[in-house]
């Protein structure tokens, strides 16, 4: 990316994240204090659009013959997390600089470390293999392998300057930081009250497998789809909803029989890309990225990350995994109850496979709020042109669905377009606004999304038409008021 484009995605990402406050999709958290590094509260319209992404989600993942819904709570037996790998290895290798006292990830250090200083590092460490002209993504990838090695991280560090004051060589060495946030159950704090926040939804849909399928008589192949909270103390927030430590996911575990499990995943990973593609994400923005075979997590199969385009680069929206019978045969482990399914078919008893669908709802609430926001020129009253801020969100996803305007407030239009709003609100979110220039608030509503705008105006009271504004094309119809409820489930629901 040339310099110009990226402070121009700077500034792109900066104009969505005031968009966002000002117009009550995304705050801060606890922002009159400061401000809590990595959590964010949502508004009045942002609630809406993310329940919207939820809801969404939650229908095309469970309203299927084979798919049931959960809802785990968020404290779990501390052994759950002995048996999922987390207290182990949910780890991020972690550096302070002595000097400024600034805390870093060491991948993110290394990630963020531009091709040049990795250029310099790699032929301090290699000069024979690395003296020569390189190309930059040969650096990058070597850079990569290289700096994954323990000894290598070590001589790296002692190479390379803190981002934050400048200074080279002032890193400590790196250490094991466990992500999962601890907390205590009951009066005393002591280790045997020690219980963790989830760090992803996934293991109380695994506990909960038996208890699902002998209540819903499920076969396999079946699924258990769950929406909630997750939280991970990250070292380092970034890039608003991307990285943050309080955050939701949607997740799937589907169980099947192994020897199916590669026909599943291959399923539901065309079935996740479709998802959001049909909400109106842009084709172009979205790829796969394949886990390479030697950087899998040690239990699963097969691993594929959904990318989309985000102003500051690539990044995983959702994960598509083939998990293997891992967890399931863990937690029998642990537990020492028995997680087997009884096949009836077969006649044998065997842990299933498991194809995992995971999605961040928040991190996918940005991706359809970047993918949504426009800026165009749009005609004036006046015959010129201006510049409109719009938010092309999917009709499903936007917050307010219609806004209803009377044209001036005299000659009994309030009066008709409270009415109709009146009329719409029990099926459909309406926004009523009758202050200022309709042209200007039509402006208000583009901003936020809303797909329609029904205007009263004098033809109104003649022939109890309306117009209908389209948000994206801005082409208006006149509408007759007694259709506008079947005029808008067509186009709505
Ligand atoms: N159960 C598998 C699992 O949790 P993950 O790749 O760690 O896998 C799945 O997380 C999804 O959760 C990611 O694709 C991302 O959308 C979201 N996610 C993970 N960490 C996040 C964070 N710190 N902030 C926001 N979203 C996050």
């Amino acid at each position: 990316m040339s310099k110009e484009k990226a402070v121009d995605q700077v500034k792109l990402m900066d104009k969505i994240v005031s968009l966002a406050k000002r117009r009550g999709f995304v705050y801060q958290s606890s922002e009159i204090y400061g401000g809590l590094n990595g959590c964010w509260d949502y508004g009045p319209l942002g609630v809406e659009m993310l329940n919207n992404v939820k809801q969404q989600w939650w229908k095309n993942m469970t309203y299927r013959e084979n798919v049931e819904g959960i809802d785990a709570s968020i404290l779990m037996h501390p052994r759950v997390w002995e048996a999922s790998g987390h207290v182990e290895n949910f780890t991020d290798p972690m550096v302070d600089c002595k000097q400024c006292k600034s805390r870093y990830r060491v991948d993110v250090l290394f990630e963020e470390m531009s091709v040049k200083k990795k250029k310099d590092v790699l032929r301090e460490l290699e000069p024979e293999r690395f003296g020569g002209q390189q190309k930059d993504e040969v650096i990058v990838e070597e850079f990569e392998k290289i700096a994954s090695g323990d000894d290598a991280m070590t001589k790296i560090l002692t190479l390379s300057s803190c981002p934050n004051c400048g200074n080279k060589g002032t890193f400590t060495d790196a250490r094991k930081f466990n992500l999962m946030f601890k907390t205590f159950v009951g009066p005393v704090e002591d280790s045997s009250a020690a219980v963790y926040l989830r760090p992803e939804t996934a293991q109380g849909i695994f506990v909960n497998f038996l208890n699902v399928q002998s209540a819903s008589r499920q076969k396999l192949p079946f699924g258990i789809a769950q929406i909630g909270k997750a939280f991970r103390n990250e070292i380092n927030t970034k890039n608003f909803l991307f990285r943050t430590r309080e955050f939701e996911q949607m997740e799937m575990q589907f169980f099947v029989k192994e020897g199916t499990d590669d026909h599943w995943f291959e399923f539901w990973r065309s079935q996740r890309l479709q998802w959001f593609s049909d909400l109106g994400m842009k084709k172009e923005k979205l790829r796969w990225h394949r886990h390479e075979k030697d950087k899998l997590a040690h239990y699963a199969k097969d691993a594929y990350d959904i990318e989309y385009e985000f102003p500051f680069g690539w990044g995983e929206i959702e994960g598509v995994h083939n998990r293997t019978n891992y967890d399931l045969s863990r937690h029998q482990e642990f537990s020492k109850k028995s997680l087997e399914y009884y096949d009836e078919e077969s006649k044998a008893k065997f842990i299933p496979y498991v194809i995992e669908t995971s999605a961040g709802a928040s991190r996918s609430f940005m991706a359809f709020l970047v993918d949504a926001y426009h800026e165009e020129q749009a005609p004036t009253a006046e015959g010129t042109t201006e510049e409109r801020v719009v938010l092309k969100l999917h009709p499903k996803l936007a917050p307010n669905k219609v806004a209803v305007f009377p044209l001036v407030n005299r000659d009994g239009m309030p009066e008709l377009a409270r009415k109709i709003e009146e009329f719409l609100r029990p099926h459909l979110r309406v926004f009523y606004d009758d202050s200022g220039a309709v042209g200007r608030r039509y402006r208000r509503q583009d901003e936020v999304g809303t797909p329609f705008c029904v205007t009263v105006d004098s033809q109104t009271l003649q022939d109890q038409t309306v117009t209908v504004r389209d948000r994206d094309s801005m082409k208006q119809e006149r509408v007759s008021t007694e259709r506008l409820r079947e005029y808008f489930a067509a186009k709505l629901l």
